[in-house]
């Protein structure tokens, strides 16, 4: 009889466990679940960005699932749908590519899951809230730094991968910046293609291919990042010019700095990601617990959106870096 009770009772207590199990990530308004889908985790950025979301969600109480698409707009469409099946409470997202994502956010918009479009927007009213830097600003320090550079000459243009809204904007802004020069006819754009999935190695082989084209003779470039600015850098490295011919980029990235400090990439955008992480796990919690955003919004491309500054970065200011905790002296080589 007292064997009896004893098993009935472990049976009871494995089939409650056991029910817990099979029950999804639960996601309650006093611990929040939030899943992160990122793009790419090969560009440096968004591997801090992870870690400073994750450390800030942890303060606020809420936990977080990170998913990597490693670059593939059907694999994150996948992550999704699993973190919607785990019921998630809100998704953040660095999309791959915007309009993929439609029907998915419209799949987690019926469970009722919150979504918020992280660095870069997709454009569907599905998305309840855009959390990034004025990225067309971005755009105009790289463009306005390469006009104080040159300011007279033949400039190649880099775009980011046509998938990401941001490329446009970064693209955008350069423009703006350069407009005045070209229309006076002190610059001459000599041509511009879009870097497949930001990646280095293709921003290399066009670097290298227009290179040839122009027989070197480019006076500048525009790289829309610090990953292609390297590409670019590496190509010039090829010819001797590296040092010689101007080169933007835009994230602070470590390699970056240190070409910078070396003289070989003119400068780069900073964009504190640690702000950005923290005060959209904020935004995040307080959506999903339906209390008042703790940061201002705006209007953007029709997206309530929050939108932090970028600061443009040279040698002149990289210790800037330092003070912002960012890097350690050390890290940069001061
Ligand atoms: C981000 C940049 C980043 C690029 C490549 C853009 O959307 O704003 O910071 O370098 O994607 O990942």
């Amino acid at each position: 009889m007292g064997r009896f009770i004893v098993r009935r009772t472990v049976l009871a207590v494995l089939a409650a466990s056991s029910a817990l199990l099979a029950m999804p990530a639960f996601a309650s308004k006093e611990k929040p679940v939030i899943g992160f889908s990122i793009d790419d985790l090969r560009v440096e950025r968004w591997a801090r960005d992870r870690d400073y979301f994750i450390a800030a969600a942890k303060t606020l109480g809420a936990e977080v699932s990170v998913q990597s698409a490693d670059g593939d707009s059907a694999k994150q469409v996948a992550q999704i749908e699993n973190l919607i099946t785990k019921k998630v409470d809100a998704i953040v997202v660095v999309p791959k590519d915007g309009p993929t994502l439609y029907n998915v956010f419209k799949e987690a918009k019926k469970a009722g899951i919150k979504i918020i479009s992280y660095d870069r927007v997709v454009l569907t009213p599905e998305v309840d809230l855009w959390v990034t830097f004025d990225n067309v600003k971005v755009g105009q320090m790289q463009g306005e730094a390469l006009m104080k550079a040159l300011p007279k000459g033949n400039v190649y243009v880099l775009k980011g991968d046509p998938g990401d809204n941001n490329a446009k904007l970064f693209n955008a802004g350069a423009m703006k910046a350069m407009d005045p020069y070209i229309k006076k006819g002190d610059i001459k754009i000599l041509g511009e293609q879009s870097v497949q999935d930001w990646l280095p190695a293709n921003a290399l082989k066009i670097a290298e291919n227009v290179l040839t084209q122009f027989n070197n003779k480019i006076d500048g470039f525009l790289a829309p990042n610090d990953g292609t600015a390297g590409g670019v850098i590496q190509a010039l490295a090829g010819q001797k010019l590296a040092g010689k011919v101007p080169v933007t980029g835009q994230d602070a990235e470590l390699a970056a700095c240190k070409r910078i400090i070396a003289g070989t990439q003119l400068m780069t955008v900073y964009k504190s990601l640690n702000k950005l992480a923290t005060e959209s796990a904020k935004m995040t919690v307080a959506m999903i617990k339906g209390e008042p955003l703790p940061h201002p919004t705006v209007k953007n491309e029709g997206v309530d959106t929050m939108q932090l500054e970028p600061i443009n970065i040279t040698k002149e200011n990289i210790d800037l870096l330092v003070k912002d905790g960012f890097y350690t002296k050390a890290q940069l080589g001061l």
